[in-house]
C-alpha cells in the first residue's frame, strides 16, 4: 500500500514515475511538475500503458498541488534545468537550489515520514541543499548518481569484452562529476578481477569515458540523459519499498567515514526500508583515498557556494 511522489515531470521525472509504476510495487505513483497540465498530461499517458504492461499502480498527476502527494512513502525530486552543451552540472546551482529548496519543503510538508531522493543536479549539493530544507535525518534524505555512473561503466566494459553486463560488478565513488572515483580494484566478472580481461591502459580509457558519461549524452543530445537516470532512481524506490537490504553506491551524508565530516558524497551504502541502513567503509589504497579526497574538495567547493547563497 505504498505511495511514491515524482517531482519533476520533465525527461527524467516521466521516466522514474514509468518505471517505478511498471514494477508494479506501489498503489500509486504522484507526478508533480510546475508547468500547467504537463504532470497531468504525462501521468494519463503512463496510466495507459498499464493494460499492456500489467501493473495496477495508479499513476497521477499534479500540477503544483502537493496535497495529491500526502502520505508518500518515497519522494524523488527531479525538478531543475538539466545541462546544455558547455555547461557543468555546477553551472545549474544558481537556478536549481532555489527549485530543489522550494519543492523539498513543500513536499516534505505533505510526506513528513518519507525517504527522499535527489536527482537534480550539481547532484550532491542539491542533496545537502534538501537535506538542510527537509528536517529528516540524513539516513533519509540521499542522491542518485553512483547506480547511474557504474551502470554507465558497466554498459561501456560490456561493449569491450562482448559479453552481458549483467555479470560486471564495478563500485564507483566520489562526487557525481569528472572527479568521480571509478575502483578498478572492485570491478569483477562474476568474481573474476577485471584486470583478466582487460589491460590496464585500455581500462583507464574506459575509466576516464565514464567520468565524462554524463557531458558524451549531452554532446550528442543538446540535453542530459533520461533511460538510465530514471531507472537507476526507480532501482532506489525499489530497493527501499521492498527493503530488500541492496548495496548500491548513493550521494550520502558523510560524518566521520572515510574520515570525512558534513559532506555529501558517493559511497556504497544499504538501502531498506528505512533509507541508508548502513555506510560500507572500505579500506582504500593510498591512491584511491587521494582521489576520494580531491573529490570531495570539488564537492565542498560547490557546497559553499550554496551556503554563501544563504537561501
Ligand atoms: P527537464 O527540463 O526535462 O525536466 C525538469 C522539470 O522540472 C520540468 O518539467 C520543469 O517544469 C520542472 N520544474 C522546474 N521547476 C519546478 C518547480 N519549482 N516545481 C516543480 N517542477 C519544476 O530536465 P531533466 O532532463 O528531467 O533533468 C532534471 C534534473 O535532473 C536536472 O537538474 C538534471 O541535471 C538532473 N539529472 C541528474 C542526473 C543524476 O545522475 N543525478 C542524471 C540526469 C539528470
Ligand atoms: C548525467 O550524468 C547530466 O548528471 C547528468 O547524465
Amino acid at each position: 500500500m505504498s505511495k511514491v511522489t515524482v517531482i519533476g515531470a520533465g525527461n527524467v521525472g516521466a521516466t522514474v514515475a514509468e518505471k517505478v509504476a511498471v514494477k508494479d510495487i506501489v498503489k500509486e505513483v504522484v507526478l508533480l511538475d510546475i508547468k500547467e497540465g504537463l504532470a497531468e498530461g504525462k501521468a494519463l499517458d503512463i496510466w495507459q500503458t498499464s493494460a499492456i504492461e500489467g501493473f495496477s499502480t495508479r499513476v497521477i498527476g499534479s500540477t503544483n498541488d502537493y496535497t495529491k502527494t500526502a502520505g508518500s512513502d518515497v519522494i524523488v525530486i527531479t525538478s531543475g534545468l538539466p545541462r546544455k552543451p558547455g555547461m557543468s552540472r555546477d553551472d545549474l546551482i544558481s537556478t536549481n537550489a532555489k527549485i530543489v529548496n522550494e519543492v523539498t519543503k513543500k513536499s516534505v510538508e505533505q510526506s513528513p515520514n518519507a525517504i527522499v531522493i535527489i536527482v537534480s543536479n550539481p547532484l550532491d549539493v542539491m542533496t545537502y541543499a534538501a537535506f538542510k530544507i527537509a528536517g529528516l535525518p540524513s539516513s533519509k534524505v540521499f542522491g542518485m548518481a553512483g547506480i547511474l555512473d557504474t551502470a554507465r561503466y558497466r554498459a561501456f566494459l560490456a561493449d569491450e569484452m562482448g559479453t552481458s553486463p549483467k555479470d560486471i560488478q564495478a563500485l564507483l565513488m566520489g562526487g557525481h562529476g569528472d572527479t568521480m572515483v571509478p575502483l578498478p580494484r572492485y570491478t569483477k566478472v562474476n568474481g573474476i578481477p577485471i584486470t583478466h580481461y582487460i589491460k590496464e591502459d585500455r581500462l583507464n580509457q574506459i575509466v576516464e569515458r565514464t567520468k565524462q558519461g554524463g557531458g558524451e549524452l549531452v554532446k550528442l543530445m543538446g540535453t542530459s540523459a533520461w533511460y538510465a537516470p530514471g531507472a537507476a532512481a526507480a532501482q532506489m524506490v525499489e530497493a527501499i519499498i521492498k527493503d530488500e537490504k541492496r548495496t548500491f553506491p548513493v550521494c550520502a551524508y558523510l560524518d566521520g567515514q572515510y574520515n570525512m565530516k558534513k559532506i555529501y558524497l558517493g559511497v556504497p551504502v544499504i538501502l531498506g526500508k528505512n533509507g541508508i541502513e548502513e555506510i560500507i567503509e572500505l579500506n582504500l589504497n593510498e591512491q584511491e583515498t587521494n582521489d576520494l579526497k580531491a573529490s570531495a574538495e570539488a564537492v565542498k567547493i560547490v557546497m559553499d557556494v550554496y551556503d554563501n547563497m544563504n537561501l
